[in-house]
């Protein structure tokens, strides 16, 4: 075991990550980043369709109308403060990004080129407007490109290829944070003042994704397994437009684009589910569609999924009909969405630019997560009790800025503005504070577990309860839901606990490079995911954004005006062990601070 201090620890080297590692560092902190993959290898650089703010580059636009898309987007669970800061440090926070380097496109003027994303509207919901701020269709890679270089430029010290696995507290207070070194198979222990963790989110507790095979859930997983409860995990959101089986994210700047979803009798259905904002409402509307379609017979060639048609042909007829003087062509496609066009062209043998691609919903975004204020503190009750030294940014934080059910662009801009915000907020804390003391023996419990898992005489491979598990909560926790099939899906994840426990076996006993054994170990993170996700949900008995139940169709704002908070019961062992009754908690209030001075932020049910 070897030991080291920093100041401050990043876990996880994405947009979030590289943001609060380059402000704590500027801020004079020293500062270490741990990331389990290579940092450009991060989930971020996926990140296609581009960074909403309110710049008004091509329509007039403001923060208080992005705030508001925002809110209400979310079915109005969002903390109202949290959107406001979103929406107006998008703008400053963009800005930056350009000034480091960063190669948007641009209009014909030199400003940064916008495109239109679905629930993004300007004057309070009255139209559509162009708020996205793009580099094609790669705008995540170009972020994550552009932090990294800035990081480096500023000396932040990098762990890469190093795996967070445990958390250390003592008497309550953080202490430090412990990495398995991949290469190596060594204990490393961080002792710190402060760690953010930015780790991103956990896609792959479904069997379709637009997730990394690296987004298990690790950071949550720590924290929650370290007595950290977790917030709003039952609204877990799908993209409409996957790849069909396999899940790849096709960006809804298509959409933004003009491109137009068709069933399989060629009707262009989104006019009949939000007939003023059609194709481009918000995702968690757009994917309930395209299941209702394919439920009711209507999918290509009676299969399940629909087409997403941005042809020029196609999309020309539409924009004539709306009555709009654009037109786009083939140019304009190979242009700004060529990554798509390669995706289609390479993985499905279609050409976007002549035929329409094979599309279904793919599990894409967690909204809930380590429950922060707006400065990326991890506060662990209703009553907002910050935990000293812990902070949290980006998918695997929960501000509450999105609520219910994130807008597109609203990641890359959570990311940045909630990553400086926390960077800055940690290398305040560090002048302040002291280092907790580490204890004795502060690796004991994740090096007995890890060895468990390697010496495992059971007959189950972690695949086998992988897709069990990744296929029940597709089939029961995914885009509808009711009770009974909830409760299958969360008996079976606890079964599955059961057997991670009891009947374990991976082929790799050594200790280099094995990622046998990280595997198995993210299998246990991906378990705690489903469970908290599912005990969640069968707890919240409305409907509100990405959470959709058949037995109870309606939003209720008289009983659930409230974020969850799920923990494990105090004084059980941290690694998943069967199934301890998850305590849950269901009185954190939602911050309605806009809808005090402004009645156009109080909830009402949403229409499009
Ligand atoms: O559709 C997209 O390009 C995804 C963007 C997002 O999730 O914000």
């Amino acid at each position: 075991m070897k030991t080291h201090q920093f100041e401050a620890i990043v876990v996880g080297a994405g947009g979030a990550g590289l943001m609060a590692a380059l402000y704590a560092t500027k801020g004079g902190a020293k500062t270490a980043v741990i990331s389990k993959l290579y940092p450009t290898r991060s989930h971020t650089g996926t990140a296609q369709g581009g960074i909403g703010a309110a710049l008004g580059n091509l329509d007039e636009d403001n923060p208080l109308w992005h705030a508001f898309d925002t809110v209400k987007g979310g079915d109005y669970l969002a903390d109202q403060n949290a959107a406001k800061v979103l929406a107006e440090n998008a703008i400053d926070a963009v800005i930056e990004l350009e000034h480091m380097g960063l190669p948007f496109d641009r209009t014909d003027e030199g400003k940064i080129s916008q495109r239109r994303f679905g629930g993004h509207t300007s004057n309070f919901g009255e139209k559509p407007v162009r708020r996205a701020c793009h580099a094609a269709d790669r705008t995540g890679h170009m972020i994550l490109q552009t932090l990294y270089q800035q990081c480096i430029k500023h000396n932040v010290t990098f762990y890469d290829e190093f795996h967070v696995v445990d958390m250390i507290m003592n008497n309550g207070k953080f202490a430090g944070v412990i990495a398995l070194e991949l290469g190596t198979g060594e204990f490393h222990v961080f002792h710190a003042k402060a760690a953010l963790f930015a780790t991103g989110g956990w896609g792959r507790v479904w069997n379709v994704t637009s997730n990394a095979h690296s987004l298990t859930g690790d950071g949550a997983a720590v924290v929650y397994r370290r007595g950290i409860p977790l917030q709003d995990m039952e609204f877990y959101q799908f993209h409409p437009t996957g790849i069909y089986k396999m899940g790849i994210l096709i960006t809804e700047g298509v959409r933004g684009e003009g491109g137009v979803l068709i069933n399989g009798r060629g009707e262009r259905f989104m006019e009949k589910y939000a007939p003023k904002i059609k194709d481009l409402a918000s995702r968690d509307v757009v994917s309930r569609a395209i299941y209702l379609e394919i439920r009711e017979g209507r999918g290509v060639k009676g299969k399940d999924y629909v087409y997403l048609d941005v042809t020029p042909q196609t999309v020309n007829r539409y924009l004539a009909e709306a009555g709009e003087s654009r037109r786009i062509d083939a140019e304009t496609i190979e242009k700004k969405l060529p990554d798509i066009l390669d995706f289609c062209r390479t993985y499905l043998g279609v050409d976007p630019v002549k035929e329409p691609m094979p599309i279904q919903p793919t599990a894409h975004y967690a909204m809930g997560g380590i429950p922060t204020n707006v400065d990326a503190e991890v506060v662990i009750d209703e009553n907002w009790t910050v935990l000293p030294g812990l902070y949290a940014a980006g998918e695997v934080a929960c501000v509450s800025c999105h609520g219910a059910n994130r807008l597109g662009t609203n990641s890359l801009v959570d990311l940045v503005v909630f990553g400086r915000r926390g960077g800055m907020a940690m290398a305040d804390y560090v002048k302040r504070a002291d280092y907790a003391p580490l204890p004795a023996s502060p690796t004991a419990e994740i090096e007995g577990e890890m060895n468990r898992i390697r010496a495992g005489k059971g007959k189950t491979r972690p695949v086998e309860l992988r897709k069990i598990m990744q296929q029940v909560m597709m089939d029961h926790v995914s885009v509808f839901r009711e009770a009974k099939g909830m409760q299958q899906a969360l008996d079976t994840v606890r079964e599955l606990k059961a057997r991670y426990q009891t009947d374990l076996t991976i082929d790799d006993k050594g200790f280099q490079f094995n990622t046998d054994l990280l595997e198995a170990w993210e299998l246990g993170a991906l378990l705690d995911m489903a469970e908290t996700t599912a005990v969640s949900a069968l707890n919240r008995k409305e409907s509100r954004g990405a959470h959709s139940r058949e037995d109870a169709k309606e939003r209720d704002d008289v009983s659930w005006m409230v974020h969850t908070l799920v923990s494990r019961p105090a004084g059980t062992p941290p690694y998943p062990q069967g199934s301890p009754e998850l305590q849950l908690n269901t009185k954190k209030k939602v911050d309605l601070s806009l809808a005090e001075q402004d009645a156009r932020f109080v909830p009402k049910v949403r229409t499009y």
